[in-house]
């Protein structure tokens, strides 16, 4: 069985990715420091797949203990790296912290990749690439304009620091995904998005106003150039998310002629604001969301959503 280190596997994309690869026959081994999850997750991909799973309490940042890991591991075909801290907001108020997590680990990362032969790197993206877009849709040859925020300026850092490693070794291939605004849960509501602390994004703070746990949720801004003044994003269903990273996966082991970097958007190609959604999910469960308009959220564009051709066609 053909084994991928996954870095990140108990988070929310990545716990959803760890159940796809297993039930497409891969064998995931997941790294994470539990910063932003739990360890009971990997009951929830237990039920799901009724496969153990193997788990290393690691932080990426620690070098050593990361090589040694990849040392441990030489035999992966490649490696899903999903590990880091995203959100927008926090890495407004504390700008080195995302920088020196987000970018050391990748570091840590490559250098286990080219210590060890592993030749394929699939790397977590966002479309906060992108910055705030000239033009909507975005397409992967949409300017790459100054990022918004620390966390979306190491993003598009780690693009380049994998393009420029791709340079001395040309035996590794890599994909970025760019994702856009990934929500909802596998069928079985064994995993899902369960952020430790208070969620900064939008859906798991919608879930946790309704069921209480929150009194209220803020919208953040009405005054955005959009149909209703709210921020518009597209939102993707995580479980189509995690069913594209196997195939990007499939794309570099199995095609010889793949490029050996490519990127893909990965949204479904319509915006809806932060009102449509609210409004969506008042409709769906059939109760009212306690929530106030509150001022703009720094780092935030106001408007992103993709054109997903590309991702469509190749993959
Ligand atoms: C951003 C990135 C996205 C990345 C994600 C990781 C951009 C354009 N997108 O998503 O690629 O995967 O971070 O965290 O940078 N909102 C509220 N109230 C809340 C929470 C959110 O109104 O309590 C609004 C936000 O202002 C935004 C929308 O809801 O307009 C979605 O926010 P969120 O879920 O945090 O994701 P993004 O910031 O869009």
């Amino acid at each position: 069985m053909q084994k991928i280190i996954v870095t990140g596997g108990t988070g929310y994309i990545g716990s959803h990715v760890v159940v796809d690869l297993i039930t497409k026959g891969y064998q995931p081994i997941i790294i994470d420091n539990l910063s932003n999850s739990e360890r009971s997750v990997l009951e929830g991909i237990k039920k799901i797949t009724d496969k153990d799973v193997e788990f290393a309490d690691i932080d990426l940042c620690d070098r050593e203990a990361t090589l040694s890991f990849f040392e441990q591991h030489r035999d992966s075909i490649g490696v899903i790296h999903f590990a880091a801290l995203k959100s927008v907001g926090e890495s407004v108020e504390k700008p080195l912290k995302y920088y020196r997590n987000n970018l050391d680990s990748l570091i840590n990362i490559l250098q286990g990749m080219e210590s060890y032969n592993i030749p394929n790197l699939i790397f977590s993206s966002s479309c906060t690439v992108y910055g705030e877009p000239d033009a909507l849709p975005v397409t992967e040859l949409s300017a790459i304009k100054p990022a918004t925020s620390p966390y979306g300026h190491t993003k598009q850092m780690g693009e380049e620091i994998i393009m420029n490693f791709l340079k001395s070794n040309s035996n590794v291939k890599a994909i970025s995904l760019r994702y856009f605004n990934p929500i909802g849960a596998h069928d079985s509501a064994y995993i899902g998005e369960l952020p430790t602390g208070v969620p900064s994004n939008l859906m798991p703070y919608i879930t946790q106003t309704a069921i209480g746990k929150r009194e209220c949720l803020s919208v953040f801004g009405d005054d955005y150039k959009t149909h209703d003044g709210t921020a518009l994003r597209d939102y993707i269903h995580v479980c189509d998310l995690a069913d594209a990273h196997t195939m990007a996966l499939e794309k570099i082991i199995g095609d010889s002629n793949s490029k050996n970097y490519d990127t893909y958007n990965l949204g479904v190609g319509t915006g809806y604001s932060v009102l449509d959604v609210i409004k969506s999910f008042e409709r769906s469960t059939d109760q009212k969301l306690n929530y106030k308009i509150a001022p703009r959220r720094a780092g935030d564009v106001s408007a992103i959503y993709a054109d997903n051709t590309k991702a469509t066609k190749e993959l």
